[in-house]
């Protein structure tokens, strides 16, 4: 499957939910890159007036680059609309995010929406949440083999996510590791799971994104994109 012209379709569609006037969340990835690209086409071409938060360091570079003008949660603390990609998605509109690293930052801000947006190609659908994809847990790094112990103790297999162009962990924008916890199975019960990685002391967030996306884009290679509402 042509990935990339599904995730460009997604991308397109999710920038035409924009408006003039509106603060939208900028997430992060390679989707939303391509949405980066087209909002700042259009805030060009149609001299709109938008301003977007950013959820990683990557996105703040790219929308610079882009001429998307930003803001901080601290200027706009209600935003009209929330865009970004996602690792997985069900038919509940649960996701499984963070395979960019930048999932804590992104949930602060799609709960800062009003519309949280998720763009998609059709290979991140899935019946059953977490058996392809693990579940990024960010964490202290004093606190990453208790909690890497905590994840073992509820069924997955953690790994600390290592980096590649360095020695040594991923250390996320926050200066924090990330464990990423597979479940051989799947999740039976995200809620439950997600309640529990919340609770757990020296973790900030996790990957589990529930009850938060409103609409999910499902872009295609032939350009055609799927629109699904959460009623
Ligand atoms: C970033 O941390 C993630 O949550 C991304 O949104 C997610 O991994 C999707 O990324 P792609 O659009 O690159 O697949």
């Amino acid at each position: 499957m042509d990935r990339d012209s599904a995730k460009q379709a997604a991308a397109e569609a999710a920038v035409q939910l924009v408006s003039d006037g509106m603060c939208v969340g900028l997430g992060s990835g390679s989707t939303t890159a391509y949405a980066l690209e087209f909002l700042g086409r259009r805030i060009q071409a149609e001299a709109l007036n938008v301003r977007g938060v950013p959820t990683s360091f990557a996105t703040e570079r790219r929308a610079r680059a882009h001429g998307i003008p930003l803001a901080s949660l601290d200027d706009d603390p209600a935003l009209d609309l929330a865009l970004d990609g996602a690792d997985e998605v069900d038919s509940d509109f649960r996701l499984i995010k963070g395979g960019g690293g930048a999932h804590a930052r992104e949930k602060v801000v799609a709960h800062q929406a009003d519309r949280f947006v998720v763009l998609v190609d059709p290979t991140k659908e899935v019946h059953r949440l977490g058996a392809g994809f693990p579940v990024p847990v960010e964490v202290l790094p004093m606190a990453a083999t208790p909690v890497m112990n905590t994840l073992e103790a509820v069924g997955a297999t953690p790994t600390l996510r290592t980096a590649e162009a360095k020695d040594g962990p991923v250390v996320t924008d926050q200066g924090l590791w990330i464990i990423d916890a597979q479940f051989p199975d799947g999740i039976d019960a995200p809620a439950e799971l997600s309640r529990r990685l919340c609770n757990r002391p020296g973790v900030l967030d996790h990957g589990l994104f529930l009850e938060m996306a409103t609409d999910i884009l499902v872009g295609h290679p032939d350009g055609s994109v799927d629109h699904h509402s959460a009623s």
